[in-house]
């Protein structure tokens, strides 16, 4: 860790590998944390890095410069089917790692970026870190409080029509590592777990509804894009606590009016939002009283980084970060257990475990939530 920031002490230099399509979203929001310095970025595409620090006003390097220079964290923005490679590049450089989601492409390929952590004595943090905003922080404090009495059961919900139309390379969205599971069901299942604790048991059902699937508007209208992973994955979680939830994902769907979360207790129910966001509306009843409205705590606006900035401060404080490798390797196997309960027809028990993280502090929201105004 280098030189100090006005508000909160130590200041974290950042590198970031990867300058595609989620790059914007990182730098700009690592600028509300006062205490991260981005310095630099670096790409397989020397041509993508340059523009991206143009950009930026940081400097572009390739990946072997970035990895021998002076950053603290190296966030790891390349598609999941690299993750483990470039992500063991970064521990064995001994920097911390911070990587997107999933952890890796596989629960086999997570566990071993978690070996090389160990051995290095590195950390690893992991996208989504949203449950770290100011709804899922809301959602945890209400439940934490006993007032809706303990959760029996749930149901989760992510259906959509794909990125195909939007992003500008759709293709790993259909690989080993993505499918509307581990894209985007990986925000849902970080949510459930951070809330209700590790899961015990799924079950599965998965298909391909288009293979291959044909792209149906946006900028590349009328291609064809092989699916190599299920495009509508249904899973039953079965956790610790004893709640069972059910979760549906899909690249298949145009339109549905399904809320996003829903958990029900024994004395009554929540709402949450998208847990693609930090923040967002959440209601909830005791028994079968009216809807009443959740305020979202601290964090709520277009904060990418949020873990990284958490990370950061966890590691000055020398205590555990929360967006942890932990909790990331737990929900890819909930995740990879999902695909095979689905291939082998039967439900599928967890190896791994990891305890909820802790809320977080006031301590972290006084000190970080000033400077972000959020
Ligand atoms: N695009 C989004 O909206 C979004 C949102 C949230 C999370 N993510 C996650 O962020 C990650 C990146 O997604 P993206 O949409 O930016 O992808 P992208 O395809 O737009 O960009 C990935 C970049 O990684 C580079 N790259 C690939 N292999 C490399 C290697 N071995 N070394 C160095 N660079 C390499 C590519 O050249 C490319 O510039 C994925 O894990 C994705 O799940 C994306």
């Amino acid at each position: 860790m280098s030189g100090m920031s006005g508000m909160s002490g130590t200041v974290t230099r950042v590198a970031i590998i990867g300058a595609g399509d989620i790059f914007p979203a990182y730098a700009k929001g690592l600028r509300a944390f006062g205490h991260l310095e981005l310095i630099a970025v670096a790409d397989a595409r020397a041509d993508a890095a340059r523009a991206r620090a143009e950009a930026f006003g940081i400097r572009a390097l390739t990946p072997a410069e970035l990895l021998a220079g002076e950053a603290d964290i190296v966030i790891n923005l390349t598609p999941p089917a690299v993750h483990l490679a470039v992500g063991r590049q970064v521990l064995e450089a001994g920097k911390h790692l911070y990587t997107e989601k999933p952890l890796a492409a596989s629960f086999d390929e997570g566990q071993v970026l978690m070996e090389t952590a160990a051995r290095a004595g590195r950390r690893i943090g992991c996208a989504p870190d949203t449950f770290l905003g100011g709804a899922g922080q809301a959602a945890r404090a209400l439940l934490d409080s006993g007032r809706l009495g303990r959760i029996v059961a749930g149901q989760a919900c992510m259906m959509e029509r794909g990125p195909d139309d939007w992003h500008p390379n759709p293709e790993f969205f259909y690989r080993p590592g993505a499918g509307p599971l581990m894209d985007m069901g990986v925000y849902y299942l970080t949510q459930l777990v951070q809330l209700l604790g590790p899961v015990r048991r799924v079950s599965g059902m998965a298909h391909t509804s288009w293979s291959p699937r044909q792209v149906p508007r946006g900028p590349r209208q009328g291609q064809h894009i092989a699916v190599e992973t299920p495009s509508h994955v249904v899973a039953g979680l079965e956790f610790e606590s004893g709640a069972f939830v059910t979760m549906s994902t899909s690249f298949d769907v145009w339109k549905h009016k399904s809320s996003p979360i829903e958990l029900y207790g024994e004395q009554g129910s929540l709402l949450l939002p998208d847990p693609n966001e930090f923040g967002g509306g959440l209601q909830f009843c005791e028994q079968d009283g009216d809807w009443q409205d959740l305020a979202p705590r601290a964090f709520t606006g277009r904060l990418r980084g949020l873990g990284v900035a958490e990370m950061a401060w966890a590691i000055t404080a020398g205590q555990p970060h929360r967006a942890s490798g932990e909790l990331a390797l737990h929900v890819l196997e909930v995740m990879d257990a999902t695909l095979r309960a689905a291939v082998q027809g039967g439900p599928v028990a967890l190896s791994t475990r990891c305890e909820r993280p802790a809320p977080l502090p006031p301590a972290f929201a006084r000190q970080i939530a000033c400077e972000v105004g959020a």
